[in-house]
């Protein structure tokens, strides 16, 4: 199989330590890259790599993107060249309706969402740190039976669901909620020993299930006190994607997280003002 990987950050990487070693692999990346370092426990896996040319690639069989949301529109002459009627897609990023920024390229049909589950970390010296092997929950189905097929799966778990689009939803409701409420603190989940913090979780959580709901998600009656419950478990230490990149200076995924329930709710006239206040808090951050 001819393997293209579109963005070789730390989810990139991680993908490409997880292929099986027969396919041929093609790199692509904004900034010149000349080896992938991934450390796992004690285990430091390092490829060189030479990154590929998009206009001198032969027809990909497959496309992994490993890009956050807002790269998407910078990626658009990338994306165009690189997909084509023979090439199948994987979308890999936080968020729903991932195949959303797609279909301008390809039909539904050729392309899998993916949610991952793999906290990763670039240390100082460009290596990124995996905490445990990825998994990767996608619709079940034929296509996704093929995608599961270029991996190594002592490496990385896929897991085929009944219901992508609830799982999705379920991700996006407690990621956003937890990572909303840590990134504007700038406190890890040791905040929410804070009963009031904890009620608003509850009630951003409310929100986001009105919105899931109305957008078809299958979400249980007893989905909002299970998120509760898992929260005050959560180790006072534990932090969140979003506070990471609020940390880092990086750019943080609004859109992908608060701003899309936000969206969604519109098209439902659903009134979300947690949400709304929050994305426009975290676009905030983003202008400094
Ligand atoms: N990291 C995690 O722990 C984690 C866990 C679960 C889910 N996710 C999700 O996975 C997605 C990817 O995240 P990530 O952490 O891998 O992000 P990342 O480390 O920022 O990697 C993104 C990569 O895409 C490259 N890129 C950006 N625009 C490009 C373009 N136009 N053409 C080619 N390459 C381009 C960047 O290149 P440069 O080298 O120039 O920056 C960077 O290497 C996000 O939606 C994220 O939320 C991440």
């Amino acid at each position: 199989m001819r393997v293209g990987i579109l963005g070789i950050g730390a989810i990139g990487s991680v993908i490409a330590h997880c292929l099986e070693l027969h396919h041929d692999v093609y790199y692509f990346n904004r900034s010149t890259k000349s080896k992938i370092k991934v450390k796992k426990n004690n285990d430091v896996l390092i490829r060189k790599i030479e990154l590929s040319l998009v206009d001198k690639v032969p027809t990909l069989d497959w496309l992994i993107i490993c890009l956050k949301e807002y790269h998407y529109s910078d990626a658009h002459d990338t994306l165009q060249s690189l997909i084509t009627t023979d090439t199948k897609v994987a979308v890999i990023r936080n968020g729903i309706n991932l195949e959303e920024p797609i279909l301008r390229y390809t039909d539904s049909k050729n392309i899998v969402e993916c949610i991952i589950d793999c906290p990763t970390q670039v240390l100082n010296d460009g290596m990124y740190h995996q905490l445990y092997d990825p998994i990767i929950k996608v619709s079940n189905g034929k296509l996704s039976s093929e995608f599961r097929g270029l991996f190594r799966l002592d490496r990385l778990g896929i897991v085929e669901v009944e219901d992508y689009h609830t799982e999705s939803w379920k991700k996006l409701i407690e990621s956003s909620a937890i990572g909303s409420i840590l990134c504007l603190t700038g406190e890890t989940c040791r905040i929410f020993e804070n009963s009031e913090l904890v009620n608003l979780y509850g009630l951003i959580i409310d929100e986001a299930i009105l919105v899931a709901k109305a957008d078809n998600a299958n979400i249980s009656l007893e989905f909002k006190s299970e998120l509760v419950q898992k929260l005050i478990a959560y180790p006072p230490d534990k932090g969140s994607s979003m506070l990471t990149d609020r940390i880092r200076g990086s750019l943080i995924e609004v859109n992908a997280k608060n701003g899309i329930i936000s969206q969604v709710a519109k098209k439902h006239n659903i009134r979300t003002e947690l949400n709304d206040t929050l994305s426009l808090l975290l676009r905030c951050i983003n202008m400094r």
